[in-house]
């Protein structure tokens, strides 16, 4: 079946330049907490880490709060529910995995912590064995935004024949014509305080944005600190150079 390749979109986040885009993280995390997070969990990513997303500490207490969490044994041996506390970490909304892939015709919906990583990859052989070496930061997102964004095509009679029943035709999809996943975005379905357009393309850009941020999310200081970097070692490089030729400045 034909793989169609993911447009390539501009991120705030690329480039050695790259920063965050503080409100398009926040229309993700909005986006994933009204939409995705009934199917996803994020296991890795605890409400905490949320103030790096420019929110104060009584606003992640009170989002936390929004969750229920599982918490135990208590002094009788048993697990308990209670409000989710700025420490505890995104809840799953399965219990495990096979409760998931119940759940879901078969295909349990991936964690999100990571996700936006690993699925900056190419697909297919051979073109998979050099992913090592052509890794590019912002494949993930751009996948994940193609994904979203590429329901709704007709498969030609060929691919049709090879989609099972409960899958959903996408061409960008990573190990198949078609997957578990129902088309989970339409326009209008989750509000934007900001003015940002509500349609499938920004939410889509926005939750991918989010999933890179919750994937890795010291990507700006990393850039930052590797840019100050290369800048002292191109002054050290001088610096090494002038003092080699004082030092064997008279030398025959
Ligand atoms: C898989 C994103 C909402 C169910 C996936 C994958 C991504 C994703 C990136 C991985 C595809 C791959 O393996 O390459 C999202 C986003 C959502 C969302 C951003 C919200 C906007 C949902 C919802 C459901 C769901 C609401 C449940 C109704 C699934 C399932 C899979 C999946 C079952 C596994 C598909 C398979 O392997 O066949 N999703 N998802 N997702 N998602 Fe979602």
């Amino acid at each position: 079946y034909p793989l169609k390749e993911p447009e390539t979109l501009s991120w705030s986040f690329a480039g050695p330049f790259g920063h965050w885009d503080v409100g398009q993280l926040q229309r993700g995390l909005k986006v994933y907490k009204e939409v995705c997070s009934a199917c996803h969990g994020m296991r890795l990513v605890a409400f905490r880490n949320l103030e790096a997303l420019g929110y104060n500490e009584a606003q992640v207490k009170a989002f936390a709060g929004e969750y229920t969490v599982q918490d135990g044994p208590n002094g009788d041996g048993e697990m308990f529910d209670r409000p989710g506390i700025p420490s505890d970490y995104f809840p799953s909304p399965f219990p495990n995995h096979e409760a998931a892939a119940a759940a879901n015709n078969g295909a349990a919906p991936p964690d999100f912590s990571l996700l936006a990583k690993a699925r900056a990859v190419e697909r297919g052989f051979p073109t998979f064995l050099f992913d090592l070496f052509s890794q590019y930061q912002e494949g993930g997102p751009n996948y994940i935004h193609a994904l979203l964004t590429g329901y709704g095509q007709e498969p030609s009679p060929q691919v049709e024949s090879l989609i099972q029943e409960g899958t959903y035709y996408n061409p960008y999809f990573i190990s198949g014509p078609a997957l578990a996943m129902p088309p989970p975005l339409s326009d209008d379905q989750v509000e934007y305080p900001d003015g940002a357009p509500q349609t499938v393309d920004q939410y889509a850009r926005d939750v991918a944005a989010f999933m890179m941020w919750a994937a890795e999310p010291h990507l700006a200081e990393r850039k930052a600190t590797g840019f100050v970097v290369m800048i002292f070692l191109v002054v050290f490089a001088g610096l090494l150079f002038v003092v080699k030729r004082r030092v064997w400045a008279g030398t025959p």
